[in-house]
């Protein structure tokens, strides 16, 4: 038996923030991954944290304040302002938190911090480190954990939650290396365990981007918010589904079609062009490709950054280089470099408050696998880092107190049952009762989701992905026997995760329907108008066995009243 005071699910900046804050009040923590945490997906982000430090030269007259108006217009009015000014506000220290403990942050000459524009904001305020930032800052914060002692279990897969009565008390996990089953005990979880872009098939996220600790919750009675808002970045590297870092565009990066025109200028004002949030440009290069301008007709447009220099190139994009030679033996110094959009980000996920907390007593989650809400239905590129240093900090603070008054110890039979059933459902997959194919039925729920939940979305196309996509969940029932050994037995574990992730596509997608009006990334092709009147809420999600119970829950406006939005 694991036996810890916190334990926390995902190792990437979320995940290792929340234990930094904990392990240094004194608790005891250990962080649950199924990744070396160096590996999670925070590794990838590139472009940078927006935070309001007026470091830039056009950036003197920056505030938090600004910040949280540009998010809240960004998100189209969803995302909860309490939160959104919360994030705005703690963000500037954070940055300096990181900077004290050595992220190698890029600098300006006078030594600040660098800061760069990004799209939908009034001033440049993303912080970056060249074009790793994501890599950076989980390298920096590793290192912290690991001198104040953080306990690690790397590769370990939690594959259920221990909840008795409303109340969390701890989790199973599957140990990679060697096929254990694991009791763990623990008086408060929080997982941070991700997004869920494994949902399509063009997508800029990891293969371990399954959404697994999202469906956990949801299977646990903890409700999903606004997962209908799922975020296409508009440059994907085609062929490949790499970001092609929005820092580009910043930069002055420009977007072609395959008439050589620059058509953003078709879509937004001429002083915004090709720095319009990513909903907005998104839509554009998909209507471009739609309307046959891709180039030479295909589905893709180019993203032109020549003449933005080679020594600025070699030293803010190192990354974006090495992507474009390796994965399409592209040299963007010289060539330009075709890009479509690609899922990225998923905006819904665990519904929870400022603090973490979920509906589940001492059950919590932070970063992307969560849902405050900050990024409503379109979050801005650099703010999502933001939210997880940010958030990952307050529900490490707030778990600590609540430990504090934490009720019961775990009832007696509830690990050992929890353990029981997890073996069962192993031996299941292994045994298994047909021929269906795990490859084949993940395969199927990409194709579907990429036909229909994508940039632009209608009742048809996404009324034969629900029902499609119910089908896979009964055909999942009768699948081929799964190899059984033991040792690093991948096969094993993308079938038994399958599963939480065709009940989160059932979400999204089932989501995307119900919601009558377009709003940020959610593009309605038959509702094509925002809808106040009758949308201005969230969406929770219930799990129940016949599919997802959807309920309204209030947003919350405090400062900025809902305008059309204009760029
Ligand atoms: O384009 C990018 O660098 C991505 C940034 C983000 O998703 O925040």
């Amino acid at each position: 038996m694991i036996k810890h005071d916190i334990v926390i699910v995902g190792g990437g900046l979320a995940g290792l923030r929340a234990a930094l804050e904990a392990r240094r009040a004194g608790v005891d923590v250990a962080v649950i991954s199924k990744l070396f945490p160096l590996r999670s997906h925070s590794c990838m982000a590139q472009g940078g944290l927006n935070a309001a430090l007026g470091n830039h030269p056009d950036s003197r007259s920056d505030s938090p304040e600004v910040h949280a108006f540009d998010t809240v217009k960004g998100s189209d009015y969803l995302a909860d302002q309490d939160a959104v000014e919360i994030m705005t506000r703690d963000g500037v220290e954070i940055v300096y938190e990181m900077e004290r403990w050595g992220c190698p942050w890029s600098r300006f000459d006078d030594g600040s911090i660098a800061q760069r524009p990004f799209g939908g904001q009034s001033f440049p305020r993303t912080c970056y480190g060249a074009d790793k930032t994501g890599l950076y800052l989980l390298q920096t914060l590793y290192e912290q954990c690991v001198r104040s002692e953080v306990r690690f279990y790397d590769e370990f897969l939690v594959v259920s939650l221990v909840v008795r009565d409303g109340r969390c008390f701890g989790a199973v996990a599957y140990e990679v290396a060697n096929g254990a089953i694991h009791a763990i005990e623990a008086r408060v979880l929080l997982l941070a365990t991700g997004g869920c872009g494994r949902l399509f098939s063009h997508t800029s996220n990891s293969l371990t981007s399954t959404g697994f600790g999202t469906a956990l919750a949801y299977l646990a009675g903890v409700p999903l918010k606004d997962m209908e808002f799922f975020q296409f970045h508009p440059t994907t590297l085609v062929g490949h589904g790499t970001t092609i870092t929005e820092g580009l565009r910043g930069q002055g990066a420009y977007l072609f079609n395959g008439a050589g025109e620059r058509f953003m200028e078709r879509y937004v004002s001429n002083a915004v062009m090709e720095r319009a949030p990513r909903d907005i440009v998104a839509r554009a290069v998909q209507t471009e490709i739609n309307s046959g301008r891709g180039i030479g007709g295909e589905r893709y447009v180019h993203l032109d950054v020549r003449h933005l220099g080679e020594e600025k190139l070699q030293t803010m994009f190192p990354g974006i280089i090495e992507v474009c030679q390796e994965f399409r033996k592209i040299d963007p110094i010289r060539e330009m470099i075709p890009v479509a959009p690609g899922a990225h980000y998923t905006m819904g996920g665990i519904d929870v408050n400022a603090d973490g907390e979920t509906e589940v007593d001492g059950l919590y989650a932070a970063g992307e696998c969560a849902c405050v809400s900050v990024h409503g239905a379109n979050r801005l590129g650099g703010n999502s880092l933001l939210d997880t240093l940010v958030f990952g900090r307050r529900t490490g603070r707030a778990i600590v107190e609540y430990l504090g008054r934490a009720r019961g110890a775990p009832p007696a039979a509830g690990a050992a049952d929890a353990v029981r059933s997890a073996e069962e459902n192993l031996a299941k997959l292994v045994a298994g009762s047909g021929t269906e194919d795990p490859t084949a039925l993940r395969r199927r729920m990409n194709l579907l989701m990429d036909e229909s939940v994508t940039v632009y979305r209608e009742d048809g196309a996404l009324a034969r992905t629900v029902e499609g996509i119910r089908d896979l969940q009964e055909r999942y029932t009768r699948m081929r026997p799964i190899y059984g050994g033991r040792r690093f037995n991948y096969d094993l574990i993308w079938s038994l995760e399958l599963r939480g992730t065709l009940l989160l596509a059932e979400v999204v997608a089932a989501g995307a329907r119900i919601r009558k009006e377009s709003r940020g990334s959610h593009y309605r092709t038959d509702y094509p108008e925002r809808d106040d009147a009758s949308w201005l809420k969230h969406t929770l999600a219930y799990f129940r066995p016949e599919g997802p119970e959807f309920r309204g829950k209030p947003v919350t406006i405090t400062k900025w009243s809902p305008q059309e939005r204009r760029y």
